[in-house]
């Protein structure tokens, strides 16, 4: 081993790798503070000075190796941490994994039964037109025929006959009324007047005919998808039907407003409150309706202070229908009354 200097020595040891964690004790016969401040700034872990006691030496030796021990514990706790880290690690991102697969799930599901509450709802509202449509073109149709024929009819009655007359008469007035009365149940079934002329014109039919006044203030034109606008126009009809059967109220307020891609509905009475999901069975028709299109339903309704629906839905139809509404055309129909 060529000469080497005990400071080169001390360097060379803590450069290396493998011996770094090894203690180092230099004995020296160099007296000068200077020096022996020097080996233990490049690496010594402690210095004897010659001549020395061979106890005091054998002393120093069994603490650096006490710290050495303590320094393995250490380092070998350290590593068994750092793999509990690691495992743990690795057990939290498999959880969040299996929960974000079981997230994307549900919301998977979710949608499947919000599409499928929304197809339902769409086959019988389908159902429900088509059942109108046969009404209107068959009997709605036979009866205006022979109410034609009837007032023929009549005509050829020599004006002698004045009791067959008035008799004409009285058949031609029964038939208008039945017909007035299916015209009422067609309606029921499905506002035709909502395929025809739009969500405005079907809510201004509706306000025509409540027994009380409605002020109307409705903020959309044009059309609306399709499930939208028949929710819309049942939302009213039962709400003014209710204010009219049972809170005894004088007026309603209906508010219809679209914005950022939801149509926002009020209607507000100034009746008796009270309303009550869990009593009847138009409220829990409405929810269902209303959340098979995924919106929301709410009321306030406290004894003596009235009723007001708030009813929000959104215009891209849960059916995928995306239709999109006529910005903002808006005007209001006021003080509709009968
Ligand atoms: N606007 C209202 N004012 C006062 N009470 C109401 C109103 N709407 C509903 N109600 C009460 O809540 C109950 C449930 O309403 P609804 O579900 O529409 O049932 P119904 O089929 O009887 O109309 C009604 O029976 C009535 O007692
Ligand atoms: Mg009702």
């Amino acid at each position: 081993m060529p000469r080497t200097s005990g400071r080169d020595l001390i360097q060379a040891v803590r450069a290396d790798d493998t011996l770094s964690a090894i203690p180092v004790l230099v004995l020296t016969a160099r007296t000068t503070v200077g020096a022996r401040i020097d080996r233990l700034d490049v690496g010594a872990d402690d210095y004897v000075a010659k001549p020395f006691d061979a106890a005091e030496f054998r002393a120093r030796v069994r603490s650096l190796l006490r710290i050495k021990d303590y320094q393995d514990t250490i380092r070998a706790q350290a590593e068994e941490l750092s793999r509990w880290n690691r495992t743990l690690n690795d057990q939290v991102r498999q959880q969040v994994q299996q929960i974000e697969g079981l997230r994307a799930e549900l919301e998977a599901q979710l949608r499947e039964v919000q599409a499928s509450r929304a197809r339902v709802v769409q086959a019988a509202d389908d159902a429900r037109r088509r059942f109108e449509r046969d009404l209107h073109d068959g009997a709605q149709q036979r009866l205006v025929t022979i109410t034609l024929r009837l007032r023929a009819a009549k005509e050829s009655v020599p004006p002698a006959l004045g009791e067959l007359r008035a008799e004409f008469d009285h058949a031609v007035s029964d038939l208008s009324d039945a017909l007035e009365e299916l015209r009422e149940i067609a309606r029921g079934i499905h506002p035709s007047v909502l395929t025809d002329g739009g969500l405005r014109a079907a809510l201004k039919s509706l306000a025509q005919r409540a027994p009380i006044r409605v002020d109307l203030d409705i903020g959309v034109a044009g059309q609306l998808p399709e499930q939208v606008e028949i929710t819309a126009y049942y939302v009213v009809a039962e709400a003014l039907t209710n204010a009219a059967k049972h809170a005894n109220a004088s007026a309603v307020t209906v508010e219809v407003h679209a914005t950022e891609g939801i149509l926002h509905i009020l209607v507000r009475d100034d009746g008796t409150g009270g309303a009550d999901l869990t009593r009847g069975t138009g409220l829990v028709g409405l929810k269902d309706r209303v959340e098979a299109l995924g919106g929301l339903i709410l009321w306030d309704s406290p004894r003596g202070k009235g009723t007001s629906l708030r009813v929000e839905l959104p215009l891209i139809a849960a059916n995928g229908d995306t239709r999109a509404p006529h910005p903002h055309e808006s005007d209001s129909i006021h003080g509709q009354e009968t």
